[in-house]
């Protein structure tokens, strides 16, 4: 038996997976210890069965084959009925069969997922769900992957710090779709970095210019809710922005890198392409890190069809730089990087380390990471909609200048059904009200 087989059968996992062993009968029972001991499956439930929530479920399942411990997608839950049809279709090619009865369509359903006995659950709605979701995970005991971004809003990054402590008391597991932190190329990066190749950061740019992401138009007949559902990846209440919802993960590869978040961002930004819902088109914002030599990094955020596309991370140190996985000597010597092992799959390794962290009762908790890396998304943000310097404290505290800033519709409204869609205003810088 291999060590994470045998790691499974210890003591809490087993007493989590018998204590609800009967709601699960024989359907996920695949295995027996040496002791003969019945052994469970590791039973996740996915909610919201999109596109990166299919895509989640599946990375789960051959996470699981990867390290030789048996997983099941076992309850999917998503405000539509087709999503979940699609979703469950899917996995039977895996292996897994869920019955009518673990299919929770509505926004509630995350609560009854929550509470079918599942030991993980894969939160992958749009953003603005997920302080709600993650709270109630939390509340019940359950291990969370989670997708990035996690908030829209400065009250929502408080609440997932704050879940998150909650998580870390219970000695749960969380891990957020922030991949690159479990890229065995990008860890090889951060080694060399770490090890003092490329010397003191001395500044650095962080992009994620591409085209525009998909619309949906509103259709005669649809509810301002409806609407907002359909498109949620254009309204900031909904997505945060693309500076959040997509560039994210270059702004947290800066902040894992550099050690810490920045202390203030100034930025600017616009609109000039968009043809639905609220937010900008380009952003570009002076990060500064007054504790590390008064470093900035630029970060260049754009969704713009017909302009130049780049998605990467570069830093400039006094004896080398890096590109995204690329480590070089000044002037252009390449940097050998050291082997990591891992999957080659880094959206498989991110549960591969969740996994791992479950089954071997080390947990790992990524969720103020997550939070922060997203916070510091919405400093630029703010700066750019208001044409002022935003500081991560103005942030990141109740007590900031935006710190009780929550957007509406908020989660909760729209499991109240009470949404009224947003002026598809932009802001002005100088003017706006943020
Ligand atoms: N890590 C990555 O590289 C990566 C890539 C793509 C998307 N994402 C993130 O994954 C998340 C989902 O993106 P997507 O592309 O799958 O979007 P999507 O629109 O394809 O899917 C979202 C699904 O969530 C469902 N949903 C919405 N609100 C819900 C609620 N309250 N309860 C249950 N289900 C709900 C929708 O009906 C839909 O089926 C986003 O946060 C996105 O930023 C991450």
């Amino acid at each position: 038996m291999s060590e994470q087989k045998r790691d499974v059968s210890r003591r809490d996992f087993m007493r989590g997976a018998l204590a609800v062993g009967s709601a699960f009968g024989g359907l996920t029972i695949l295995g027996a210890s040496a002791r003969g001991q019945a052994k469970k499956a590791l039973r996740a439930g996915l909610v919201g069965c999109g596109n990166r929530g299919r895509a989640a479920a599946i990375n789960f399942l051959e996470a699981g084959k990867f390290v030789q411990t048996e997983t099941a997608i076992v309850a999917l839950a998503d405000v539509y009925q087709k999503p979940i049809e699609l979703t469950r279709e899917r996995l039977k090619q895996d292996g897994c069969d869920i019955p009518d009865g673990r299919c929770f369509a509505g926004f509630d359903g995350y609560k009854k997922l929550i509470d079918s006995g599942v030991d993980f659950v894969l939160l992958a709605t749009p953003p603005v769900f997920r302080p709600a979701h993650f709270e109630a995970c939390v509340k019940a005991g359950k291990h969370v992957f989670m997708e990035k971004p996690v908030c829209v809003d400065p009250v929502g990054g408080q609440r997932v710090i704050a879940a998150g402590e909650e998580a870390a008391k219970k000695n749960l597991s969380v891990v957020a779709g922030t991949q690159r932190r479990h890229d065995t190329g990008y860890l090889a990066t951060k080694k060399l970095v770490d090890d003092g190749v490329i010397g003191s950061v001395w500044g650095g740019a962080v992009y994620w210019c591409g085209a525009s992401s998909w619309i949906t138009r509103k259709e005669p007949g649809w509810s301002d809710l409806e609407y907002m559902m359909k498109n949620w990846i254009n309204f900031v209440e909904m997505s945060g922005d693309h500076i959040i919802e997509q560039h994210v993960h270059n702004i947290d590869v800066m902040i894992w890198f550099m050690g810490e978040v920045p202390a203030v961002a100034v930025a600017v930004g616009g609109r000039a392409r968009r043809k639905t819902g609220n937010q900008y088109d380009f952003f570009s914002v002076d990060y500064q890190f007054p504790k590390k030599n008064f470093v900035h990094i630029q970060s260049l955020s754009r969704q713009v069809n017909g302009t130049w596309s780049r998605e990467t991370e570069e830093l400039i140190g006094d004896k080398g730089r890096i590109l995204a996985k690329s480590v070089y000597l000044h002037p252009r010597k390449r940097v050998e990087l050291p082997k990591i092992e891992g999957h080659d799959n880094a959206y498989v390794q991110e549960h591969v380390d969740l996994i791992n962290a479950v089954v071997k009762e080390k947990p790992v908790n990524e969720a103020e990471q997550v939070a922060s890396s997203t916070l510091v998304g919405i400093m630029g943000r703010i700066s750019a909609y208001t044409g002022q310097p935003v500081r991560f404290t103005d942030v990141a505290k109740p007590d900031g200048q935006f710190g009780k800033l929550a957007l509406s519709p908020t989660a909760e409204d729209f499991e109240k059904g009470e949404i009224k869609l947003p002026a598809e205003e932009i802001p002005v810088p100088g003017t706006a009200e943020v």
